[in-house]
């Protein structure tokens, strides 16, 4: 479903401000996998999203989706089979304009033509029936501008315009992380949700510790630009966050240090 090979990314090469991002990353989600990843801040977490949406390429190394490359290719090429979700509940939505004018964008992304921003009968329903299914009054509210929403809301919006689509692949980079402890929650389980039932091939950052453990089939720790250590479903289960605490440190010489660190 989705490779990585040998990917590696260097910022600021042959200056003092030389930075390794991702050092000879090699992962291989198979269709279904929704894997959690974690890691000290700066391990390369939001830059191994960035080379699988487009966002940056990869100074060595292949990306392929469905066994085809597409490091090459850019972000809006690849839109139509990722589906995105940042931290900043800003990032994902346009304030300027309405829930369905921005759920009718999401609707067209990756498409060459149409009405990007158009919204027929048939369309407001349909966005209609997606929305109350998050279950937070968002169907009563279509022509509200989405910058009035609240920081929890625009992120269940963003979740649903990146999902509905059924994205080959959904990246989702710590979006609860600007959240209050009641939404984080609230957006997690639409999150579980939303993934069970399209079964998306999912990666998920979190600096929640105990999230990392309990959700997913697979947890991943990132550690100064490589994997070091790749958890299968069954080692998971058994898993407490003191002792993958404990394996991280033990593997990376160091305690992980993550400014957002929730330990459950
Ligand atoms: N555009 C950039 N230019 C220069 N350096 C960058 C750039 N983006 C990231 N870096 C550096 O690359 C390294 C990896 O950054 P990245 O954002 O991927 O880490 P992260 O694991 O997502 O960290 P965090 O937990 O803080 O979000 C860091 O040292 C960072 O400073
Ligand atoms: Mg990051």
């Amino acid at each position: 479903m989705l490779q990585l090979t040998h990917v590696s990314k260097l910022f600021n090469p042959g200056t003092t401000d030389e930075k390794v991002a991702l050092m000879d990353i090699n992962l291989h989600l198979e269709p279904g996998d929704f894997v959690t990843v974690i890691g000290s801040n700066g391990a390369g977490k939001s830059t191994l999203m960035n080379i699988i949406s487009g966002g940056m390429k990869p100074d060595a190394g292949k990306v392929l989706i469905d066994g085809s490359e597409v490091q090459n290719l850019p972000e809006f090429r690849r839109s139509r089979w990722i589906g995105r979700v940042f931290q900043d509940p800003m990032a994902g939505t346009a304030p300027r304009m309405t829930i369905e004018e921005n759920l009718a964008m999401a609707y067209n992304r990756g498409k060459k033509r149409g009405l990007r921003f158009g919204v027929n009968a048939a369309k407001r329903s349909m966005f209609r029936e997606q929305l109350s299914r998050l279950g937070i009054g968002l169907e009563n509210r279509l022509r509200a501008k989405v910058g009035l929403l609240s920081g929890g809301e625009r992120q269940a919006l963003s979740l649903l315009m990146a999902t509905f689509t059924e994205p080959q692949i959904l990246l989702l980079d710590e979006h609860t992380a600007a959240l209050d402890p009641a939404r984080a929650e609230l957006i997690t389980r639409l999150t579980e949700e939303i993934i069970r039932e399209l079964s998306l091939t999912t990666l998920m950052v979190t600096h929640n510790m105990e999230q990392a453990i309990r959700l997913g089939n697979r947890l991943i720790m990132m550690d100064k630009g490589r994997i070091v250590l790749d958890i299968p479903r069954e080692r998971k289960q058994d898993l407490t966050v003191e002792r993958l605490l404990g394996e991280f440190e033990q593997i990376s010489g160091h305690k992980l240090t993550d400014d957002r660190i929730v330990l459950g």
